[in-house]
């Protein structure tokens, strides 16, 4: 099983760290294909609590070579700084390999994404602040500053000026900030490049080659489908493709190679940040769910929305992704209630719609339709196969899976590693 793709299905924070750590020790390499450090996954060992923003959470796992490919944004401060973070609790990071196109983010990114948030107003889409999205629209707009570019004085110095010529206009004229100064911001990126230059390579050739010679690569998307800049809830997204087809593009390994592509996805919703959600929950429900699932952002520390499973929504993922399998998480957040509503449809205007709607309109009209099942009370966290779970427990996996169109593989029943249920290996 060479090539594996893992990817959000809904709005992020599914549970995709600890699942890559659950594969970790039996994969070769662990690449970051897309988004930055607006990412937040968690993975616990033990007693010990890692958050990962830039870093792919395979860096835990001994004997993994991480990679941040092409697709990625690169943030060198953040990188750095993760690095040391872990180092100094013990992990080993020299494996590290950074694609020499990936883009990096600087200091005027961050200050463009904080300002233009601001003017948006009532619009704003309640970004993570980290300059994600103005170094994805330097990329597309072709005057971004890749990773090879500091290798270069000369050209870094002429890619800043360009970059910076319009934008300091916008920013002193518009924004009614101070311009930003060319050879500060290449002095600072130059600071980085001794310590960055033995780890970037061609990465895509890297991962071909590996994958040539029977290695297992695992492919970790950041964000989620619906978070994803072609096929999420528009212009409520991220700048990336946090989809399996981004897998492809983000690293220069192409479709044909993948293998399965596993979907993370919780046995409830959450969403940080606005725009649409169908199934939220502003009652007492929601609040079940916050203080059950810990539901706090791992890189702001902003509280989730919270909401009911939405099937539409896992079926459209499903479709979007090719997904192989399902690793459903947080079952055990829904013990102690007496029944739990499930979205299987919408009624959009007194339609009822059965997929996720084209329309953005509609999308925002959309109003759950429930079916409801039977909880269980009895604690789960410590069951390991699927027939020691409650009935009722297998039950809502079951109706969960009917609805999906792919079978949940593995499910989620605590934070902590081992707590998992595993129906069918995920490698194999
Ligand atoms: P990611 O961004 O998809 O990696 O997810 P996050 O790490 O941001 O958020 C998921 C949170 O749920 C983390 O705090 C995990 O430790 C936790 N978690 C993952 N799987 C489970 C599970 O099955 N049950 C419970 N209770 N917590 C889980
Ligand atoms: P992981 O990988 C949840 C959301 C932000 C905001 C929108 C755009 O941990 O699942 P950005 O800073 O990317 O331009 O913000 O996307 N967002 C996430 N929400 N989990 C994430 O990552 C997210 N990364 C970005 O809250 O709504
Ligand atoms: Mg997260």
């Amino acid at each position: 099983m060479p090539a594996i793709v893992l990817i959000g299905a809904q709005w992020g924070d599914e549970g995709k760290g600890k699942a890559t750590d659950l594969l970790s020790g039996r994969v070769d390499y662990v690449v970051k294909f897309n988004g930055g450090n607006n990412a937040g996954h968690t993975v616990v060992i033990g007693d010990r609590k890692y958050a990962l923003h830039l870093l792919p959470s395979g860096i835990l796992s001994p004997g993994v070579v991480p990679v941040i490919a092409n697709g990625a944004v690169i943030d060198l401060e953040v990188l750095f700084g993760e690095l040391e973070a872990l180092s100094a609790r013990g992990v080993d990071v020299s494996r590290l390999r950074v694609s020499a196109n990936a883009h990096v983010i600087t200091a005027y990114h961050r200050t463009i994404d904080r300002v233009t948030e601001r003017f948006l107003g009532k619009r704003q889409i309640g970004t993570t602040g980290r300059g994600i999205g103005p170094t994805y629209a330097d990329k597309i707009n072709r005057v971004g500053i890749r990773v090879q570019d500091l290798f270069d004085e000369g050209i870094l110095r002429q890619k800043v000026e360009g970059a910076l010529e319009q934008k300091n206009h916008l920013l002193v004229k518009v924004y009614n900030r101070r311009a930003v100064s060319v050879d500060e911001v290449v002095a600072d990126l130059l600071g980085y490049v001794d310590r960055l230059r033995p780890m970037v390579t061609d990465t895509a050739l890297e991962l071909n080659t590996a994958l040539d010679d029977g290695r297992t690569v695992l492919f970790e998307g950041g964000q989620a489908t619906m978070l994803d800049v072609d096929h999420g809830t528009y212009p409520f997204v991220t700048s990336s493709n946090a989809t399996s087809g981004g897998a492809a593009t983000g690293s220069g390994v192409a479709p044909n190679r993948f293998d399965r592509i596993i979907a993370v996805c919780k046995a409830y919703t959450t969403r940080v940040g606005a725009g649409p959600f169908p199934t939220e929950l502003h009652d007492a429900s929601g609040e079940f769910l916050r203080s059950h699932g810990f539901e706090f952002g791992t890189t702001t520390g902003r509280p989730r929305r919270t909401g009911w499973f939405d099937a539409p929504v896992a079926r459209y993922a499903q479709r979007i992704n090719g997904v192989t399998d399902f690793v459903l998480t947080k079952l055990d957040v829904l013990t102690g209630l007496e029944r739990i509503p499930v979205c299987v449809a919408y009624d959009v205007d007194g339609r009822r719609v059965p997929e996720v709607p084209v329309s953005q309109s509609d999308f925002h009209h959309a109003v759950p339709v429930y079916e409801e099942l039977p909880g269980w009370s009895e604690d789960i966290t410590g069951v390991r196969r699927f027939e020691d779970l409650p009935q009722a427990a297998q039950d809502y996996v079951t109706a969960l899976e009917g609805m999906m169109r792919a079978p949940i593989s593995v499910i989620g029943v605590g934070p902590s590693r081992d707590a998992v249920v595993v129906r069918r290996d995920l490698l194999e």
